[in-house]
C-alpha cells in the first residue's frame, strides 16, 4: 500500500498508474467497518482501490466538533492495508485548499435542508472537497454510504452537474448487531450514551412499519433521552439527526410515507 501525502505525488501515481478502473473512497478516517465494506468493494469491482483520508475543516461548522474527531491514523493505515488498499492520500489542510477556501461548490436546494438547515455550510464543504478529490484521483467509481443519504445524492447531483466521468455508488448502511449505523462518531458516545443508542434505530424503522407521524418518533425519541434535531420524510427514506450528549448520530431508513422515488432495499 503506497501512502501519498502530497498533490504533486498523487498526480504522478495517478498518471502512471496504467491500464484498469480505480475505485475511490473518501473518508475522514476514524474507520470502521462501514468505511471497510466500502474499500472491499471498490477493490472487488475495480482493478485498485483509492482511498483518502482527510479531516475537512470546511464542512465543520462547530470548532468543538471538528476538535473532538477522532484521528487514529495508524490504527486506520493498518485496516485499509489488510484490506487490500492500494495507495492512501493523506493530504495537508494547506494544499488541498491553496486559495483559502475562496473557491467553493454551492447546492442552492437540497443542501439547504435537513442536516443543511443545521449546519450552515456544511455540505459547502463537503461537495468541494469531494470535487477537488475526484479531480485529482479521476475514479472510474466512486464508493458513498447511504447512512449519509443527504450528501450521496448531493454528491451525485454534482458529478451529474459538472459533467465529471465518475460514477456515484450509493452502499447500504452497515450497522452494529444491535442496530446502530457504524459511524466515526459512535466511538465518541459515553458507555451509557452507546447503551441507549440503538433505540434510535429502532423507534425510527418502527414508526415505518407502523406509519407513526414523524412528531410521534421525535416524542418517543425525546423520551428515550435523544435531543431531536429533525425528522424528515424524504425521496422514499425516513431521515433523522438526533444527539446524545455532546454527540450527534444522523439515521435513515426506507419506506417512508410520502415517497417521491421508489425506495431501494437497505
Ligand atoms: O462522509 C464523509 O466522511 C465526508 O463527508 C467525506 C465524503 C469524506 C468528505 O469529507
Amino acid at each position: 500500500m503506497r501512502v501519498v501525502a502530497t498533490i504533486a505525488a498523487l498526480q504522478a501515481a495517478r498518471r502512471a498508474r496504467g491500464a484498469g478502473d480505480t475505485g475511490f473512497v473518501p473518508t475522514m478516517g476514524a474507520l470502521h467497518e462501514g468505511h471497510l465494506a466500502l474499500v472491499r468493494r471498490a477493490r472487488a469491482e475495480n482493478s485498485r482501490a483509492w482511498v483518502s483520508i482527510f479531516v475537512n475543516p470546511a464542512q465543520f461548522n462547530d470548532p468543538g466538533d471538528l476538535q473532538r474527531y477522532p484521528r487514529p491514523l495508524e490504527a486506520d493505515l493498518e485496516i485499509l492495508r489488510a484490506a487490500g488498499t492500494d495507495l492512501v492520500f493523506l493530504p495537508h489542510e494547506q494544499d488541498v485548499y491553496p486559495d483559502g477556501y475562496r473557491y467553493r461548490v454551492a447546492e442552492n436546494d437540497l443542501s439547504l435542508k435537513f442536516c443543511g438547515a443545521r449546519r450552515p455550510g456544511h455540505f459547502d464543504g463537503v461537495l468541494t472537497v469531494v470535487l477537488k478529490l475526484l479531480l485529482l484521483t479521476r475514479p472510474q467509481r466512486a464508493y458513498f454510504g447511504e447512512k449519509d443519504f443527504q450528501q450521496l445524492r448531493l454528491v451525485d447531483g454534482m458529478v451529474r452537474a459538472f459533467f465529471l466521468d465518475t460514477e456515484i455508488i450509493p452502499c447500504a448502511v452497515m450497522r452494529e448487531p444491535d442496530g446502530l449505523a457504524m459511524s466515526s462518531r459512535n466511538r465518541l458516545l459515553t458507555r451509557e450514551e452507546r447503551a441507549r443508542a440503538p433505540a434510535f434505530h429502532r423507534l425510527l424503522a418502527r414508526s415505518v412499519a407502523e406509519r407513526q407521524s414523524t412528531d410521534a418518533v421525535a416524542a418517543d425519541l425525546e423520551q428515550e433521552g435523544f435531543t431531536v434535531e429533525y425528522i424528515e420524510d424524504h425521496d422514499g427514506r425516513r431521515l433523522a439527526a438526533v444527539r446524545l450528549g455532546t454527540v450527534r448520530l444522523i439515521d435513515n431508513v426506507v419506506g417512508a410515507a410520502g415517497r417521491d422515488s421508489a425506495p431501494a432495499p437497505e
